[in-house]
């Protein structure tokens, strides 16, 4: 598929639908050959040139896991941000099969930090994965943990902090499948354990997934 700009000096048809002189269209290669049949030779210079920012729609997959609805919330912002350019499900792991895994381009992990790590849902889903199943697949991980000002103790916050996240850990999972790590293992607050997210997470989530896509 690819977006051209038809420049043609009077209205036509095509497929039943109209299109006027400066639309913007996608079509794809096989109608090409229609236009040149319809169109005026400037026209179809047009479509020529356009031709070469051919538009690649890839499969994307945003699996979580999710206890309080914080990270299903984080993942679908991710998927509407990948959706920008491609196409986005969002699944969560318990009812995501490898199939669904392994035939998409771009594999997006994300589960709520608990203790230190992913879930258990989130862990049985990477062991699924066959080695070397992901290569030449875009992946990125994500999880969502808690806003350290709101944890109360110094000694708490510094266990927090010194245990670990789960992203990092989902990141290497992937990437000892083959995937290509697309960005950092990103990781996004709450500010409690049952939330809620803070304020701007689920934009900067979307931005995030944007960045993917
Ligand atoms: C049992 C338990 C363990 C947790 N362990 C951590 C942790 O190690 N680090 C952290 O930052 N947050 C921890 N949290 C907070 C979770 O990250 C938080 O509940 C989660 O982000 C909420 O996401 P969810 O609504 O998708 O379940 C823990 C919460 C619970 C209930």
């Amino acid at each position: 598929m690819f977006t051209a700009k038809i420049n043609v000096l009077n209205t036509w048809y095509l497929s039943g639908e109209t299109y006027n002189t400066t639309d913007f269209v996608r079509i794809t290669w096989s109608a090409r050959a229609e236009y040149k049949t319809r169109i005026s030779k400037f026209a179809i210079l047009q479509i020529q040139q356009s031709s070469s920012k051919e538009v690649t729609t890839l499969q994307a997959i945003v699996i979580y896991d999710s206890v309080f609805g914080n990270t299903e919330k984080i993942a679908q912002s991710i998927a509407a941000g990948l959706r920008t350019a491609h196409e986005a499900q969002c699944l969560r792991a318990s009812s995501v099969s490898v199939a669904q895994i392994t035939s998409a381009d771009i594999i997006v992990m994300g589960s709520p930090t608990r203790s230190f790590r992913a879930t258990p849902a989130t862990h049985s889903v990477l062991e699924s994965i066959p080695s070397a199943a992901l290569q030449n697949k875009k992946v990125a991980a994500f999880d969502t943990r808690l806003l350290m000002t709101g944890v109360k103790g110094f000694l708490f916050r510094k266990i927090i902090d010194k245990g670990g996240y789960a992203a990092p850990i989902i990141a290497s999972a992937l990437e000892s499948k083959a995937g290509a790590l697309a960005l950092p293992a990103e990781g996004f607050f709450v500010k409690g354990e049952e939330g809620p997210l803070v304020d701007g997470e689920l934009e900067r989530a979307s931005d995030w997934g944007k960045k993917l896509a």
